[in-house]
């Protein structure tokens, strides 16, 4: 066990000034990343320790999404370095990351529609049991299992409901259940509260304190303020493809963010 994860397991009595001492868990430096012509980030530092929410804000096209593209593997930064635990990696494809312990919920979610919340959670990583010399698909244990994933999500989600019959809020709990079951030690959202209901953006932000609550490190990109300064310990602002602002969100405000967003105050 490395490190870092010895930190993780000694903070779930939920201790923030061991946190604070903790080293961080993802590490990012100078990254860049050029499309063609486009310069999409430049000489972005980050970093966010176990048990850290990090909210990443900006315009349309301010980077958001390529930087977490680039720590999900999906594709390799042009400049700049990421530790992840302490080493140094390189991701080449999205399970790369996965095989780390990094996790992203898109806003789009990329479920299987046709199939139940218990089948989503699983996919690609099914539980089979032994019948014979075959190995059959465990149904059963892994209703159980996604049951008690939802619950300690406090979700009212159901294992066997079709996830093309379900609500936004309840699409959510499946994206993070099979976060939960991978023992992630990152997980990424990208605004995943864009397009659901005011109950169900209470949902997705209390999973996030429970994610915390484990030790897991959560960084969020959202357009919406209120959500930012709800579960978020710190606020990053990115405009045209930089790192402008870096701030614990106690020390800032939403009025100050918004400058920062608009480019009205340069940094922070
Ligand atoms: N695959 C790509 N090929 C070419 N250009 C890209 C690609 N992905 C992103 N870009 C460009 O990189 C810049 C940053 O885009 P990105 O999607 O990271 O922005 P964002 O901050 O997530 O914006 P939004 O809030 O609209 O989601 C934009 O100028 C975008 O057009
Ligand atoms: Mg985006």
């Amino acid at each position: 066990m490395s490190d870092a994860s010895n930190v993780n397991a000694s903070m779930s009595g939920g201790a923030t000034a061991v946190m604070a001492a903790a080293a961080p868990v993802l590490d990012l430096r100078g990254i860049g990343k050029q499309f063609g012509a486009i310069r999409a980030l430049h000489g972005v530092d980050l970093s966010i320790r176990p048990g850290e929410v990090v909210g990443l804000m900006g315009d349309n096209g301010a980077g958001k999404s390529t930087l977490v593209r680039i720590i999900a593997g999906n594709f390799p930064p042009s400049q700049g370095t990421i530790h992840f635990d302490g080493r140094e990696v390189h991701f080449h494809r999205p399970m790369d990351s996965r095989s780390v312990g990094i996790e992203v919920v898109y806003q789009d979610l990329a479920l299987a529609n046709n199939l139940t919340a218990a089948a989503n959670v699983f996919l690609g990583r099914e539980l089979r049991r032994n019948f014979g010399p075959l190995k059959l698909l465990d149904h059963k244990g892994m209703e159980a299992r996604a049951l008690e994933l939802f619950r300690e999500l406090r979700s009212e989600t159901r294992p066997h409901d079709l996830v093309k019959d379900m609500s936004g809020g309840q699409r959510q709990a499946v994206a993070i259940a099979r976060t939960r079951l991978s023992n992630a030690k990152l997980v990424m959202m990208d605004e995943p509260t864009a397009a659901i209901s005011v109950r169900q953006v209470e949902q997705v932000l209390s999973l996030i304190h429970r994610l915390k609550e484990q030790g897991i490190a959560v960084i969020l990109i959202s357009h919406r303020m209120p959500d930012i300064f709800a579960v978020c310990d710190r606020v990053v602002v990115m405009r045209r493809g930089e790192k402008k602002a870096d701030k614990p969100v106690a020390e800032t405000s939403p009025e100050e963010v918004t400058a920062l967003i608009t480019g009205a105050k340069e940094a922070a």
